[in-house]
């Protein structure tokens, strides 16, 4: 496990970039004891995609070929720094849409090596894991649940740079399941937010909807089936009126939540019996994490397992660069890091050990 003496630690300031799937992100932040966002801009291509009913990787590239440096130079203005004040560039290398992440990494390249400073190849994936230690004071280890439109995955956080997936999706992404789900509703995209909205005026009992693997040890998930059985309902019903239309979203929204909380039960059940000594820790992040219903069925399953609960801010669970930038911060606080010889990965598992590949999303291997 990583132990570094905080009184020893050299406070730094470092630029993130985050580039990997629809949203242009540059920011800066200064740590590790400060814990300071001096800034975090972010530029979200959804009028882009949403026409196509979901992220285009060509557009997505060309979108952040336009406007990456104008965003990086925004948040150094808005942080108040100069070169001089930079200990460091970040930059997220994978997994993700591979055109955007070259676009970003490449950048970063550039930056770094202009200005004289490390580059540092950031996980987008550790990027996430790491935040709630941006947020709240947070100790190793803890768990982590990931659930956003490409990742659905359960995650043992040791140290920088340690961690081990405890389970993932078999199938689709949670947020791709939403995506999905809306748009065989005929919903907008994205369709998380669509579905959540219309799940408040309807019936969630209405409609006996399957929750898959729950019968199956090991903290492994899956929705297409949950997705499938919903399509067949509307289907039968055709055409969906209104309220119709309102059970079938708060029937699909009750299951994933179902689903995640007994996943989250068990996950803490297993880390308190090899952590006895631990409090036990339950982070949340990504996209899906907005939805009020599963972040309440969240946290109901952390406090019957006496579990700490945390959901850092939504505009630190979804894509930003803050998070990346901290990474970077966490990784310099371990050891020295140059990574200009490093290549941007479409696909990363953060642990690599356990990379067998079962299926992929939009953004690389979602396992
Ligand atoms: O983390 P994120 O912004 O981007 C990545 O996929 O990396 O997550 C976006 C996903 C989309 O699939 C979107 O439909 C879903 O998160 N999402 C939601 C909600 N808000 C966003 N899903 C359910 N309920 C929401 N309120
Ligand atoms: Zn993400």
């Amino acid at each position: 496990m990583t132990s570094v003496n905080k009184d020893d630690l050299r406070e730094l300031t470092v630029l993130g970039i985050e580039t990997s799937c629809d949203e242009t992100a540059a920011a800066v932040v200064r740590g590790p004891k400060d814990r300071q966002i001096l800034s975090n801009v972010i530029r979200s291509q959804l009028d882009e995609h949403s026409p196509f009913g979901g992220v285009v990787p060509e557009i997505a590239a060309r979108a952040h070929i336009t406007v990456l440096d104008h965003i990086a130079r925004e948040a150094m203005e808005k942080a108040g720094c100069d070169w001089d004040d930079i200990d460091a560039v970040a930059a997220t290398a994978g997994p993700g849409l591979i055109g955007g992440v070259i676009v970003g990494f490449m950048t970063a390249k550039a930056i770094a090596m202009a200005a004289g400073k490390p580059l540092i190849a950031v996980n987008h994936l550790e990027g996430h894991a790491l935040t709630a230690r941006l947020t709240d004071d947070l100790d190793f280890p803890f768990l982590l649940l990931l659930v956003s439109g490409g990742h659905s995955q359960f995650l043992l956080v040791r140290g920088v740079g340690n961690y081990e997936r405890l389970g993932t999706t078999i199938d689709d992404a949670i947020g791709e399941a939403f995506d999905k789900t809306a748009k065989l509703l005929g919903l907008p995209y994205p369709g998380g937010p669509e579905v959540e909205k219309r799940a408040r005026h309807g019936d969630p009992a209405r409609f006996a909807l399957p929750r898959p693997l729950l019968d199956r040890p090991g903290l492994d998930m899956s929705f297409a089936g949950l997705k499938t059985a919903l399509r067949t309902q509307a289907k039968k019903l055709e055409p969906i009126d209104a309220q119709t239309l309102s059970d079938l979203c708060a029937g699909f929204q009750a299951a994933v939540a179902d689903v995640l909380a007994a996943r989250t039960k068990r996950a803490l059940a297993d880390f308190s019996e090899r952590h006895p000594d631990h409090p036990p820790t339950i982070v949340v992040a990504g996209g899906v994490a907005a939805n009020q219903t599963i972040r309440a069925a969240l946290l109901k399953a952390a406090d019957a397992a006496k579990a700490r609960f945390i959901a850092p801010p939504q505009a630190l669970c979804t894509d930003n660069a803050a998070m990346i930038a901290w990474a970077g911060i966490e990784r310099m606080t371990v050891g020295p890091v140059d990574d200009q010889a490093f290549s941007p990965r479409p696909r990363w598992p953060l642990d690599e050990a356990r990379s067998g590949v079962l299926g992929s999303g939009k953004k690389g291997a979602k396992v």
